[in-house]
């Protein structure tokens, strides 16, 4: 807060409207004051705000408070301070709400493998798996599991909506090889997909859609540590697939994996066409406006070689 700002406590009218808010929430963070010390004149509406929370958190509202502010706020006034999650290093939060890279949080991810009930996502969960990071509306992967019946198809992505709405598709279309995960492929990939009892025989990274007025979120999905996932986790002979309208962003990408990729991947091959015969949505927008695509593949060494995805 600024030194010409002059804080105020919320009255009796505030507080009835963030009720009216927060009786709706499932989950709720209260990020508190930063910068600025409950006077004795301002704790009342703080008070009052705890009350609210401690009865919203005994009806399983998941509650979480950021500061060391509002967690004192929580400490001094809760009944049932045990059901909150109190973290009191807000700086670390705020990064993290700033989609910031954390390393502790990335380590975390690693360590700790998803609990992914394979059995109930396929109907053979041992069959080859083919992932695509960042599959939007699932166009291309659905239309994968359609076609391939003999391999597993995941998309991981991090928008939930679309995920459901993929979901919702495999279900009613009776897909049973295709399922989709909402998550930050980037830090989650390694956990997720070193449980999967199969082969992973494919990654494919469509139009990734970089954000070249932001130079600090242009590479935000493809991380060195996404890139060693990638290369550790690929089945000998497995591929990856890249393309993009951007034709920098299919060279940078390779670049990246040339580089983190402990020398497991060979030097990409350009093809003409998407080799898979199904287009992913934003393909499908750019074909139509008539504008190129550029796609590479890239391989994992492998002694024998022999298989080989595209084309088939
Ligand atoms: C431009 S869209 C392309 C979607 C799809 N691949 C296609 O070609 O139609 C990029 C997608 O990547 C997703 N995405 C971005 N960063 C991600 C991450 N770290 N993990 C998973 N998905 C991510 C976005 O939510 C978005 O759906």
């Amino acid at each position: 807060m600024k030194d010409s700002w002059q804080p105020f406590d919320i009255g009796p009218r505030s507080l009835e409207e963030v009720r009216s808010l927060l009786e709706q929430c499932q989950g709720i963070i209260w990020i508190g004051p930063t910068r600025y010390m409950f006077s004795s004149q301002c704790t009342n509406g703080a008070s009052k705000l705890v009350e609210m929370l401690d009865e919203l958190s005994q009806r399983h509202c998941n509650v979480t408070v950021v500061g060391k502010m509002a967690c004192n706020a929580v400490m001094k006034d809760s009944v049932s301070v045990m059901s909150y999650h109190m973290i009191a290093n807000a700086a670390v939060v705020w990064e993290f709400l700033k989609d910031r890279k954390l390393p502790g949080v990335m380590a975390l991810d690693r360590a700790y493998p998803f609990e992914i009930n394979w059995s109930t996502a396929y109907r053979d969960p041992v069959q080859q798996l083919v992932v695509d990071i960042g599959s939007g509306n699932g166009l291309f992967l659905l239309g994968m599991a359609k076609r391939r019946k003999d391999l597993n198809f995941l998309g991981l992505e991090i928008n939930q909506k679309l995920v459901r709405c993929c979901l919702d598709t495999a279900h009613q279309s009776g897909i049973w090889n295709g399922y989709f995960i909402a998550t930050n492929a980037t830090s989650t990939f390694h956990s997720i997909v070193s449980s999967y009892p199969g082969e992973l025989t494919l990654v494919s990274i469509q139009c990734p859609n970089p954000d070249f007025n932001n130079p600090e979120h242009r590479w935000r999905m493809l991380q060195k540590s996404l890139v060693e996932a990638v290369a550790d986790l690929l089945a000998p002979g497995g591929q990856v697939f890249v393309q993009s309208d951007v034709e920098d962003v299919v060279w940078r990408i390779e670049k990246l994996f040339l580089k983190y990729g402990k020398g497991k991947l060979t030097q990409g091959v350009w093809v003409e066409e998407n080799p898979f015969g199904v287009r992913s949505d934003w393909e499908q927008h750019v074909i139509d406006r008539r504008d190129p695509m550029y796609h590479l593949l890239l391989s994992k060494s492998s002694s024998l070689n022999d298989f080989r995805m595209a084309g088939v």
